[in-house]
């Protein structure tokens, strides 16, 4: 290993005692490969056999905890018992490389596509989404958001039952547990509605369900994260100053980590912090140290996820990175780091293990993806 590199790979304690083998984390990723019932499919397994070698830990793509919560077409579901089986296989296959196995779990809300939940597109409030085309949603009740709540704590049972390593509670990139956040989908005068505290009560009830969940059930050190997105773009919308009474509240909440959810790890903010730091620098400031901090966006190369972590940031994930190179630790650690690919072709599906939905993604969503005619020397 090229000693000027040794910094990624240290080990890193998280508060509950386990330790990850090194600074890199697989982002969660969404393949849309998994069975149309809902189970994991051979495909993905495979796809993750792959890379999990090398990173300390894997998070998984973004599961399900109830029927009206499926966000995309092949997503897979930890909604009742009968998934358990396959999410047995997925959490084995990860472990099975090396990397601890962390199941991520989400509700799309409005965000759900009207033809994967029947029709029933579901949030805080009665309040579209500017994405093109959102549907309008219907608003939760209160019984029906206990019941949610519900829901993620026994799929953090089943990813016990399962035996993952942990769970992240996805409340990042615009969907349920965001919207409960977000002052533009959140409009409620209940006990989940109000100021930007009041609008906490829907998070900080699912982490303190999820973790008497843990007590009850997990037998040995099982981590919980929380993933979070630190600004929207929308009036109103979240701003870094409402993110950071967010952190504040989950800085005492005993997570093994926060993940702070960015496509551009260097993005200055856009309200409510001004813009002498990067997001990543402002909230790393704010956690001040008192839980391990995942960042992400954009990093390639060893050189970058150098100047990543120079800044303070305990643990990096990379996403597109490690589809693109499923050996980026292990040719770190070996010292070819100049064999990293940071590209593909549209003749690698097969090389680097892809299932066919995802392939089909990368390849047919222009500059999602830096697909190249041909890699040269060294890729
Ligand atoms: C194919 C794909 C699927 C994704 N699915 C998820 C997901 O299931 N959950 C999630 O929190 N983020 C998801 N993301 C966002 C990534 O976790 C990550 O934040 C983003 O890709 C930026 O990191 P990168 O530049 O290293 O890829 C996805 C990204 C990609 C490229």
């Amino acid at each position: 290993m090229n000693p000027k590199y040794s910094s990624i790979l240290e080990n890193v304690p998280l508060p509950n005692g386990v330790s990850l083998k090194n600074r890199i984390v697989m982002a969660p990723m969404t393949h849309f490969s998994s069975n149309g019932d809902g189970t994991v499919s051979d495909a993905e397994l495979a796809y993750y056999a792959r890379r999990s070698g090398g990173a300390g830990m894997v998070l998984t793509a973004v599961t399900y905890v109830t029927p009206n919560g499926k966000g995309f077409s092949g997503q897979f579901s930890a909604m009742d018992d009968s998934f358990i089986p396959g999410l047995t296989r997925l959490a084995h296959t990860i472990k099975e490389q090396g990397a601890k196995a962390v199941l991520q779990i989400f509700h799309g809300g409005r965000l759900c596509p009207p033809q994967e939940v029947g029709g029933d597109v579901v949030a805080p409030s009665a309040v579209a989404s500017e994405r093109p085309g959102s549907p309008l949603p219907r608003e939760l009740t209160e019984a029906e958001i206990e019941g949610i709540i519900d829901d993620f704590a026994e799929a953090a049972r089943r990813a016990i039952v399962a035996g993952f390593d942990g769970v992240e509670i996805h409340g990042a990139n615009g969907y349920l547990i965001q919207q409960f956040v977000s002052p533009h989908s959140n409009r409620r005068e209940d006990r989940f509605g109000g100021d930007a505290h009041k609008r906490l009560t829907f998070p900080l009830e699912i982490i303190d369900r999820v973790k008497n969940t843990v007590s009850k059930y997990a037998k040995s050190p099982f981590i919980v994260g929380y993933r979070f997105s630190p600004e929207e773009p929308e009036t109103p919308g979240l701003t870094m100053e409402e993110t950071f009474i967010l952190v504040d509240a989950l800085k005492e909440k005993g997570l093994d980590y926060l993940h702070v959810s960015l496509n551009e790890f260097w993005s200055k903010p856009r309200r409510g912090a001004d813009d002498s730091k990067s997001r990543m620098e402002w909230i790393l400031e704010r956690v001040g140290g008192q839980v391990p901090v995942i960042g992400v966006g954009s990093i390639h190369t060893p050189d970058e996820a150098l100047a990543a972590i120079s800044i303070g940031l305990p643990l990096l994930a990379l996403g597109r990175e490690l589809i693109i190179e499923p050996d980026w630790v292990e040719k770190l650690e070996s010292g070819n780091e100049e064999h990293i690919a940071v590209n593909l072709t549209k003749q690698d599906q097969e090389r680097l293990v892809i299932p066919d939905p995802l392939w089909g993604a990368i390849v047919n969503t222009p500059g999602w993806f830096p697909v190249v005619e041909s890699l040269s020397a060294g890729e």
